[in-house]
């Protein structure tokens, strides 16, 4: 496999770790891209805004990650807001503002989907998405992850993403799918 040099326009350290997991055998990094304002309409807007800003050395590829969950019920929110639903945006407040909004709501699908933009040393960028169905359960439940993990259940599965294993969570999730999209278009 061709090693490949990855700059990751994030200093989200979950993103990073699940992003060096299954971009596995790659020298992944982070870089804190400054001064970019996410507030574009859809995940893939904000996702190349954060990619272009990448200054790229010499071999490297720049990746960024734009994600969010969409709660059937609430139209689609938090959507491309996810991060910033409450404040300060701790998983808990964040959990528990959603689990507050949904108190009388018996239907409770919702998906998180993550936008991965890629950027080569051309110029030449791409995007690449990936999906995860699931329903928001009534309470918090399990310590792993970050964000609304703990509220999240993937459809087919009793735990929630903040319940599984890093690597259980990679196999279903919208990062990991997105990732895996990536990694076919890296031929790695
Ligand atoms: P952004 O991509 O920096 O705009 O942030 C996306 C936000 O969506 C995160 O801060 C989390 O709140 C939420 N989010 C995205 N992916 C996940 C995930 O895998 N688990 C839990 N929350 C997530």
């Amino acid at each position: 496999m061709k090693k490949t040099k990855i700059m990751v326009a994030t200093t989200n350290r979950h993103k990073l770790r699940e992003i060096g997991q299954v971009l596995r055998g790659h020298r992944v990094k982070g870089h804190r891209v400054i001064g970019v304002r996410e507030n574009g309409r859809t995940f893939e807007a904000n996702a190349i805004k954060k990619v272009k800003a990448l200054k790229l050395g010499t071999g490297e590829i720049g990746i960024a990650d734009d994600s969010g969950l969409m709660v059937n019920c609430l139209g689609g929110k938090p959507g491309v807001r996810s991060a910033r639903f409450a404040s300060p945006p701790t998983p808990e407040n964040l959990c528990s503002k959603l689990l507050q909004l949904l108190k009388n709501c018996s239907a409770r699908g919702a998906r998180f989907v993550c936008v991965i933009a890629v950027k080569w040393p051309s110029g030449r960028i791409r995007t690449v998405r990936g999906v995860v169905a699931g329903r928001i359960i009534r309470e918090m439940r399990g310590r792993r992850g970050f964000g609304y993990d703990s509220v999240f259940r993937p459809c087919g599965y009793k735990k929630t993403f903040a319940e599984m294993s890093a690597s259980q969570k990679n196999r279903l999730s919208h990062r990991g799918r997105a990732l895996r999209k990536l990694k076919t278009i890296l031929g790695a």
